[in-house]
């Protein structure tokens, strides 16, 4: 791996060379020389300008800085296909209406609803938040089950409330409730006596309509990920992803990566999950078809039935808007609008510190689930095809300890696994959605505090940086805004 670097080797030959003799000690040097070299040579090509590294998104990859940043198709795009990237960025963004309705090519949102358009949740293309007291509709939504699991391996829906909590219905059916969230302060230092603090939220659900929660219920806040570059994820060749998984961590670097697998609805099979914060969804078709149903009340062809649970009696007689309410057709230009969603350069590549950033991100071992660099594999579409990207992500899950975990098991990803989530964009949360709330409950206030909630297998990494001098952190996080 061209980004390698090895840290405090060497120091023990030392103790050998005073127990050899005139020879064998030059010889020793000569060796320690070469190796001093070697080791050098490796950290500053880590810390080095590579021609062409701040097209994070390979060929497809645009440039813009501004709030507009992650709604550019991909460079090369096919103009056929450029033409129905713009027809799924209207169904993405407009909103839905109730049925029945004149414009019935968008009619039939809800009658249990958390938004009315996608972009409702996924603003400007980018990351949702969590909300403030009393506010609503800024991309956070509460998963919900009950131990077990379905036919299919998925999570056991609350038998009342369903999957998720939905905060909104159309007009004569009751919206399931809301929720509150509590955060505690959790103070900490890094080793050169600055203080920080970390907020852990608590989930408080309040105005429940259709009676009690399952006492065993088990709850899981998201916020909605920015969409970008999510075709060039999925044109990762599966074997690339099984060759980084080391689910019995054989190298033994406390890093054990494994896939979820998950089922795919079309083909009838189990599939690497890919996308959302559990890596729960195998396709771009698929997480639309569920966002449609789950986030909006909207039914497809691979979801026909409406989310409405047996007590949930206005739900299940509230008029629909076809059957289904977006044809086929339609579902496959929104998957290839998020397909094709472009992700924008890196900045300041050449910058000094931006350099010795990445120098840091690596030798903290954060680019062992972060991973730098991967490669797609063949595709129909050009832009998708064979390119070198750089979206720091190995799409595994990672238990992440205690203080992350949600409890609730999602296919094969436990309570404490988590997807690593691409880095890709990271920088320009700020710019397109006015705020730097990460991880997946946006319960981190800046990327410091995202990494100071790193645990379990990214216990040595979040060590490492806990250990770094201020400058150095610094550097790593003007390194991350620059992605
Ligand atoms: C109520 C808010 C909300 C709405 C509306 C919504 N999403 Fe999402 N979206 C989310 C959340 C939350 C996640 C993460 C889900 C998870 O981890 O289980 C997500 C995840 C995704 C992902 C996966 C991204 C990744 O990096 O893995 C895609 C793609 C996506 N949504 C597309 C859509 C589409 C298409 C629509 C409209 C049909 C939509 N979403 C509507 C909240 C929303
Ligand atoms: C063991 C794998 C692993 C290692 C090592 C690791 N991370 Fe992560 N990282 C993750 C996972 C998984 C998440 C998502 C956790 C969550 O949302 O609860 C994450 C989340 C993040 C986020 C927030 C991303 C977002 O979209 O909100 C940042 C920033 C980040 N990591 C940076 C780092 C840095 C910097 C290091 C090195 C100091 C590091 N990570 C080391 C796995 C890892």
């Amino acid at each position: 791996m061209r980004y390698a670097v090895k840290r405090g080797e060497g120091s023990s030959r030392f103790t050998l060379y005073a127990f050899c003799d005139q020879s064998m000690k030059r010889l020793l040097l000569i060796w320690c020389t070469l190796t001093l070299g070697v080791i050098l040579v490796t950290a500053c090509r880590a810390n080095r300008y590579v021609a062409g590294m701040e097209r994070l998104g390979g060929s497809s990859t645009i440039f813009d800085t501004s709030f507009n940043a992650f709604e550019h198709p991909m460079a090369g795009l096919p103009r056929e296909k450029e033409l129905l990237f713009h027809v799924g960025n209207s169904f993405f963004e407009q909103n839905w209406v109730t049925a029945p309705a004149s414009t019935t090519a968008r009619d039939g949102v809800g009658p249990l609803l958390n938004s009315r358009s996608c972009a409702g949740c996924h603003l400007k293309d980018g990351r949702g938040r969590p909300p403030q007291a009393g506010e609503t509709g800024t991309g956070l939504l509460l998963r919900l089950s009950i131990p077990g699991e379905t036919v299919t391996g998925a999570p056991l829906p609350e038998p009342t409330y369903g999957g998720q909590l939905q905060d909104g219905a159309i007009e004569g059916v009751e919206v399931e409730g809301q929720f509150v969230i509590d955060y505690v302060e959790r103070p900490g230092t890094f080793a050169d006596g600055t203080p920080y603090s970390l907020r852990e939220p608590t989930y408080r659900l309040t105005d429940l309509a259709y009676g009690e929660l399952h006492p065993d219920v088990m709850v899981s806040p998201r916020v909605a990920n920015q969409v970008i570059g999510l075709g060039l994820l999925a044109a990762i060749p599966e074997a690339t992803l099984l060759a980084l998984a080391d689910e019995h961590d054989a190298d033994g670097d406390g890093i054990s990566g494994r896939p979820n697998m998950v089922y795919n609805r079309v083909t009838g099979e189990n599939e690497i999950g890919r996308f959302g914060w559990k890596a729960n969804q195998p396709t771009l078709l698929q997480q639309s078809a569920d966002a449609f149903l789950g986030d909006m009340g909207i039914t497809t062809d691979l979801l026909l039935a409406q989310d409405c649970t047996a007590v949930q009696h206005n739900c299940i007689a509230a008029p629909t808007g076809g059957d289904p309410e977006i044809e086929r057709d339609d579902l496959e230009k929104v998957a290839l609008y998020i397909e094709t969603l472009a992700v924008p350069a890196q900045r300041m590549p050449q910058d000094k510190t931006v350099l010795r950033g990445m120098g840091e991100f690596l030798a903290a071992g954060c680019g062992s689930c972060h991973t730098p660099e991967l490669t797609t594999g063949d595709h129909t579409l050009a832009p998708l095809a064979n390119q070198t990207i750089r979206p720091f992500t190995d799409l595994l899950l990672h238990d992440m300890g205690a203080g992350l975990a949600d409890g609730r098991p999602d296919f094969l990803a436990t309570g404490s696994e988590w997807r690593t989530p691409p880095l890709w964009g990271i920088g320009l949360f700020e710019t397109v959605n006015g705020h730097t709330f990460y991880l997946h409950d946006g319960r981190a206030r800046n990327l410091t505090e995202a990494i100071l909630w790193h645990g379990g297998e990214a216990t040595a990494a979040r060590d490492a940086f806990l250990n770094l001098p201020q400058a150095a952190r610094d550097a790593l996080i003007a390194f991350l805004e620059s992605l």
